[in-house]
């Protein structure tokens, strides 16, 4: 399948029938490198990654997945690039066009993205920044489909920040017909407009009590309440004991409720070990998915 965007910043690009199938592409993939190995389809080509913020998952990911298509990623940090110096983004989106087919990036403004794309020639994907994180919430929705055969219909329970992934998965729900409930402390909510133009299309509740958040959800997620660009330690205050994903309000949702956390976790702060270690958790299988969603997002924009 190939999208009708070239660029990948938040999933509003996206249409849903484009979500939908690029989570079954994923599927396949993975069944697919599990069966027989993955097909170079991506052979000569090159991705460019640039990182402002430290990563391992998507790095790693997006890396290991370009191996495997038959092409290769090359990993740049910001510092050790001309752009620490002074170079614009425009004209390093102009030098990395030359070089590679597709880039990935990992920054604090977002801006900065859409600048990226602008005057790149090749397509360009968010690989997280202050206000969105597309490609996680491909990788949850993908394992969300795994668990429970289907999307559509089904309530996400939101517990913690209203941060970049909580923005991005509200635009999966919208995208895929999923009823989201948000439970944060006053002053930690999603971005209003997200939520104002995704609720046109689904149901979005905003919440202060976790416990009406998590009733009859099937399934429950959670993020550090420190994200990379937001260390204030005072923060700490505002989210715990209420907002922390423990048995108690495990309990409150549903038997086979699910429990997902895009990773890095704060063990005993946003989530107890209880909960990631448990039976309910399905953190590794959203790890090992980044892969399979990142294979098939760079197959879909990266043109043959
Ligand atoms: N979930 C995620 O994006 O992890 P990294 O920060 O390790 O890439
Ligand atoms: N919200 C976190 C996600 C890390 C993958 C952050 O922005 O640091």
């Amino acid at each position: 399948m190939k999208l009708k965007t070239k660029d990948l910043l938040t999933l509003a690009e996206l249409t849903p029938k484009e979500f939908v199938c690029l989570i079954d592409d994923s599927i396949k993939l993975k069944k697919e490198l599990k069966k027989s190995g993955s097909k170079h389809v991506l052979k000569n080509k090159t991705l460019a990654m640039i990182f402002q913020k430290p990563s391992t998952r998507t790095r790693v990911s997006f890396e290991t997945g370009m191996y495997q298509l038959g092409g290769c990623a090359i990993n740049l940090s910001s510092n050790d690039m001309q752009l620490s110096r002074g170079e614009s983004v425009e004209d390093t989106a102009r030098t990395l066009s030359r070089y590679s087919n597709c880039i990935v990036a990992r920054v604090y403004e977002h801006e900065l993205l859409a600048k990226l794309a602008e005057h790149a020639t090749v397509p360009v994907i968010n690989g997280l920044s202050d206000t969105f994180h597309p490609c996680q919430i491909l990788a949850d929705f993908m394992t969300i489909k795994e668990n429970f055969g289907k999307i559509k219909g089904l309530k996400i329970a939101w517990v913690g920040d209203g941060n970049n992934v909580c923005n991005s998965m509200i635009y999966g729900a919208a995208l895929s017909g999923t009823i989201m409930s948000i439970a944060t402390p006053k002053g930690f909510e999603p971005d209003k407009n997200v939520v104002t133009e995704s609720k046109k299309s689904t149901k979005i509740e905003l919440t202060t009590d976790p416990f009406v958040a998590v009733k009859n959800a099937d399934v429950v997620v959670t993020d550090t309440y420190s994200s990379i660009h937001n260390k204030n330690p005072k923060r700490m205050k505002k989210f715990l004991p209420k907002f922390q994903v423990n048995p108690e309000l495990m309990k409150s949702a549903k038997k086979n409720t699910i429990f997902m956390h895009c990773l890095p976790a704060k063990r005993e702060q946003e989530v107890t070990s209880s909960v990631i270690d448990g039976p309910q958790s399905v953190v590794w299988d959203e790890v090992e998915n980044r892969l399979h969603t990142q294979k098939a997002l760079l197959t879909a924009l990266i043109q043959a």
